[in-house]
């Protein structure tokens, strides 16, 4: 049987494994954060060629400031090199940047090149990139609520919701992906993932590659979204 390949707009990844990838080759788990990062550039660069409009990666949740001082450093520090020498490039080439999450609690220098980034690239017409950091799903509703009652509303709708979210403007991710076996969602886009298809990939995250990300688009493309409706919508 033919499948009809059908491109997502928007591919939401959650890079898990990057510790386990490093384990299994005896390297200090940074090394698996390292490796990380190459992923992610060829996810950028492969997801464009094919015409997807948004991609997300989690690059840090809030739960993660839970983990050793030196592991956090090491995060934030790629974070910084990546805005610096690949955000910067990628906003030359006319990628639209922005960043998911409290910015406020991101070490100063991150925050400050980052928010340059995003202000000066939002004109932009190319692919969006989301970086998520300092990202919590439920977090994130609740600080879309508090806007909304600073606001002086006392009731609010589906749409004020999703324009008080750090998502506000984008489409809900067409697919969550998320690498290293694991089956959750991990406090990720709880709101926006509502007619989300999930994916879940064994292989680590350092390991995805365009092999993979055809993989992906195979399975998404098998899919039948149907929005509670009964029959095929394409
Ligand atoms: C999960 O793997 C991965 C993370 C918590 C961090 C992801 C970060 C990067 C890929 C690099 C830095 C980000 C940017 C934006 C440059 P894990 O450490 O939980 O892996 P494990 O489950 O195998 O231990």
């Amino acid at each position: 049987m033919s499948i009809n390949i059908k491109i997502p707009r928007h591919v939401a990844f959650i890079m898990d494994g990057n510790g386990r990838w490093a384990k299994q080759r005896l390297l200090p788990r940074k090394m698996g954060h390292r490796e990380g990062v190459k992923a992610m550039k060829t996810m950028i660069e492969e997801c464009d060629k094919l015409g997807i409009e948004y991609v997300t990666f989690y690059a840090f949740s809030t739960e993660n400031w839970a983990r050793p001082q030196e592991e956090i450093d090491e995060l934030f520090s790629l974070v910084k090199k990546f805005a610096d020498n690949e955000l910067a490039k990628y906003k030359d080439k006319g990628y639209r940047i922005r960043i998911l999450g409290d910015v406020t609690q991101l070490p100063d220098e991150t925050r400050d090149v980052l928010t340059e980034i995003v202000s000066s690239s939002k004109d932009n017409k190319g692919m969006q990139i989301n970086i998520a950091l300092n990202y919590g799903g439920r977090q994130e509703i609740v600080q879309a609520v508090n806007k909304i009652l600073q606001s002086g509303l006392s009731q609010i709708d589906s749409d004020m919701l999703s324009d008080c979210m750090y998502t506000f403007g984008m489409p809900d991710p067409d697919i969550i992906v998320r690498s290293g076996g694991e089956k959750r969602l991990s406090n990720f886009l709880i709101w926006q993932c509502a007619y989300s298809e999930f994916i879940f990939v064994d292989e680590y995250w350092p390991d995805f590659d365009r092999k993979v990300l055809d993989s992906i688009i195979m399975e998404y493309s098998r899919r039948d979204r149907r929005y509670g409706k009964i029959a095929r919508l394409d």
